[in-house]
């Protein structure tokens, strides 16, 4: 018989890699937008797994989706398609501005394939000088070597040796530093419609006008992380609807799978010719079990109820924060779109995000942070109003015990 392992949080540090350090409780059961403890303690998420779980936790469509299909088919391989992947690549595509899809297992895959797809046509187009990547400051695109080196935080990519080259940071909202970079040798600009990681910063309409002007004048593709942003959570499919910029190369994972691991990199038939048979692949990606359930969570969120219910969450949101911020006074600005918001600590808070984090678990709250300023929201985007009200009688709680011991 197997041994049975006795699970706490102490044999984490006694058997994973010390590369995180997750909190003190172990989650067991999750339901909607509520999650509980091995202690049976409830807590309320507006977390969402960092922009994960779209629908929240055992949404019946996901459970539903995934049981049908682990009775049918759970991998083959590339070396044969399947129907799940099929029919979700044709919504991708029938739903956005994209003609072909490839699938990965997570966004820093999806990433991967986008730079390098972004590199490879402009090699096939215009020849060996045109390889530069213009990322911006603060940016994060995942946690590959090359992804990393793109994302715009030097301490998440130093230390590791030599790093893949041509890759150039720009400021963030400013296209001057982007005109200053930008030339005949870029091959491609990437960025985050809203900076997630980087502390939830929008980009302005102009800026991201201003950068899709620069790439065509450049011959140069624009490539869009929407790892973060993308299926419905800014009440958009993708946030780049909101912008009226369409992409060339457009990256989704996170909210996709709503749980399961899946990224996709959406383009054109025009570019994604440059990816030949034999040039890129994945063991997984396409696996049925996760299309199934993205084709699940697609049809669940893209529709008209879906997304102005995330706008209507997202004013609640708000509501409710700035209520908080008038009797506490923590706040500088609320920032984002939908249900994926940063609350920007002020002058007088500034370094603190992990206390208002920490403070929040200790009233039964899981909220996250952005950096060391904000913190993050990013629920599920058919989260309750109730299930709002109740997280954010807690958040007040926290904040009230964050300024009180100051
Ligand atoms: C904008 C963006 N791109 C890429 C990634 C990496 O995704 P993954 O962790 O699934 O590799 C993230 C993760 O936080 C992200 O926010």
């Amino acid at each position: 018989m197997a041994e049975h392992i006795q699970v706490t949080r102490s044999l984490f540090d006694d058997v994973m890699v010390p590369n995180y350090a997750p909190a003190k409780m172990i989650p067991v059961k999750g339901r909607g937008s509520r999650v509980w403890d091995q202690e049976g303690r409830e807590y309320v998420d507006f977390a969402g797994g960092i922009a994960v779980s779209s629908l929240g936790h055992c949404h019946p469509a996901m459970v539903s989706a995934l049981t049908e299909q682990a009775g049918k088919l759970w991998h083959l391989s590339n070396v044969l398609t399947n129907e799940p992947a099929l029919r979700l690549a044709s919504k991708l595509v029938q739903q956005t501005f994209a003609e072909k899809v490839f699938f990965a297992n997570s966004g820093a895959e999806a990433n991967e394939a986008a730079f390098k797809l972004a590199r490879r046509w402009a090699l096939d187009t215009h020849g060996e000088h045109k390889q530069d990547i213009i990322s911006f400051s603060k940016s994060f695109h995942g946690r590959t070597f090359f992804t990393v080196t793109v994302g715009g935080q030097a301490s998440y990519s130093d230390g590791f040796g030599p790093k893949p080259g041509a890759v150039l940071h720009a400021e963030f909202n400013n296209l001057d530093s982007v005109k200053a970079l930008i030339s005949e040798r870029t091959c491609a600009v990437v960025l985050e419609p809203i900076q997630g990681e980087g502390g939830i910063i929008p980009a302005t309409k102009e800026f991201l006008a201003g950068v899709r002007a620069l790439c065509d004048e450049h011959q140069a593709l624009l490539v869009m992380d929407e790892v973060q942003t993308g299926v419905g959570r800014t009440g958009q499919l993708y946030a780049y609807m909101n912008y009226g910029v369409i992409p060339d190369i457009l990256t989704t994972a996170k909210s996709l799978g709503g749980g399961f691991p899946i990224g996709a990199m959406l383009t054109s038939t025009e570019i994604a010719k440059h990816l030949k048979v034999g040039t890129h692949g994945t063991t997984y990606g396409g696996n049925p079990l996760a299309c199934a359930v993205a084709e699940a969570v697609i049809d669940t969120i893209n529709t008209p109820e879906v997304l102005q219910g995330v706008l209507a969450k997202e004013q609640l949101f708000r509501q409710r924060l700035d209520a908080i911020n008038e009797q506490y006074q923590v706040f500088s600005e609320v920032r984002g779109k939908g249900m994926l918001l940063g609350a920007v600590l002020n002058e007088q808070y500034q370094g603190r995000a992990r206390d208002f984090f920490l403070a929040a678990a200790d009233h039964g709250l899981m909220a996250l942070v952005a950096g060391v300023n904000v913190v993050r929201f990013a629920p599920s985007l058919v989260i309750t109003e109730q299930d709002i009200q109740d997280g954010m009688d807690r958040f007040e709680k926290a904040v009230a015990q964050v300024v009180n011991a100051a």
